[in-house]
């Protein structure tokens, strides 16, 4: 565990005294921190006790750099130090020594467009961040959240293990915009307070491959039609948000907030906070026997990041169903990613 978790460890227990020490808690990195999610996203990270030091970095200078967004951030009176640097070339030193990075790098959907359709373009963007970390910060946290995350996770994995330095427990795909999304929809339909509602979602992230278990959840007792419905708005929810910004991106201020539960999770575990679950896109055996090598179900996370993969829950008969006709997709996108890196 690098010396920042450490000192992050004695956080857990009381969130003053967390805020009170939080220069020592960790450091963090946002790439792509001056887009869409990033700069909300940096912005939630800016008030977590558990980010002692957070780094921005982008691709662009303009028209706001993660410079900017760090500046602007650095006048917010919560601890932590932010900084940031913009260009290829100002990315090593940005991310050296950062305990995490998350990476919300990439290009958005447009309205008709797959996420699949964004592999050409933010497939090399990944490997090539990929390479960065691996010499600027190799033990770190990857958490990734660039599109298609089916492929780019898998790009990922192949990338640190092309240089020495890849450990399954620390590549996750961000996959709790899901989650957080079936808690709202089905908080909605219940009228139940989504607070105590945390759907399991498990697969992948893309239209079918999202596959939300609805039959885990406590008391619900829905019709065949509200599962049907409930399911589809979940898979294609992201849909909705990129027709609804007609042609201007797809989600990021949910997805900021998704993001900063994802990251404030693993944090809280890494500083040896206890039976904290989340669901996360990973290398697993779950679905191994069908071919698919990383898949998404709840993880139990700790100081190493996943600490144990959970099995795929008992599923319904209409979960099953799904299940058998998403996991071909699932695996030809998988291995789409893990052959982008092996091809070359
Ligand atoms: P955006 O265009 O607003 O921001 C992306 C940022 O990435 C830009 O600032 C850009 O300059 C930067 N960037 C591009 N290439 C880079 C590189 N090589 N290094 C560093 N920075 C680089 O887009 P957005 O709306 O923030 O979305 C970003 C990505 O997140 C997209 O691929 C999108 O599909 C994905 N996304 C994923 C989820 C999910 O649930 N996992 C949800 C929403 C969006
Ligand atoms: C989402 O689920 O909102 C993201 O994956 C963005 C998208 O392209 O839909």
């Amino acid at each position: 565990m690098l010396a920042s978790m450490k000192a992050a460890r004695g956080l857990a227990s009381a969130a003053g005294a967390a805020r009170a020490m939080s220069t020592k808690a960790a450091t963090v990195g946002v790439v792509g921190a001056s887009g869409g999610i990033g700069a909300p996203l940096s912005l939630l990270l800016k008030q977590s006790p558990y980010v002692g030091d957070l780094r921005l970095s982008d691709v662009v200078s303009a028209p706001v750099g993660s410079k900017g967004v760090a500046a602007d951030l650095g006048h917010i009176d919560t601890e932590g130090l932010v900084t940031g640097g913009d260009g290829p070339d100002a990315m090593k030193e940005v991310l050296a020594g950062c305990d995490a990075v998350v990476i919300p790098a990439g290009v958005p959907r447009k309205p008709g467009m797959s996420r699949d359709d964004l592999f050409n373009t933010n497939a090399s963007i990944v490997q090539s961040i990929g390479k960065t970390i691996a010499e600027a910060c190799p033990n770190a946290f990857v958490l990734i959240i660039s599109n298609p995350v089916n492929s780019t996770v898998p790009i990922m994995a192949e990338t640190l293990k092309a240089h020495g330095v890849y450990d399954k427990r620390k590549v996750m795909g961000v996959t709790t915009l899901d989650v957080v999304r079936s808690n709202c929809f089905v908080g909605n339909e219940l009228g139940r307070s989504m607070k105590d509602i945390n759907v399991p979602v498990i697969g992948g992230h893309a239209g079918i491959t999202i596959l939300p278990l609805l039959s885990h959840i406590e008391g619900a007792n829905f019709t065949d039609e509200q599962i049907e419905r409930l399911s589809h708005r979940i898979a294609f929810g992201g849909d909705e948000v990129v027709q609804a910004k007609e042609g201007a991106g797809s989600a990021t201020l949910s997805m900021a907030y998704a993001a900063a539960r994802f990251t404030e999770s693993l944090l809280k575990a890494a500083a040896g906070e206890k039976g904290i679950t989340e669901c996360a896109f990973v290398e697993s055996h779950v679905a191994e026997d069908k071919g698919c090598k990383f898949f998404s179900t709840p993880c139990e996370l700790g100081p190493n990041g996943v600490e144990k993969i959970g099995e795929i829950p008992a599923l319904s008969d209409f979960e099953k169903a799904k299940f058998d006709e998403m996991i071909g997709d699932l695996t030809k996108q998988v291995n789409k990613g893990i052959d982008f890196v092996k091809n070359q």
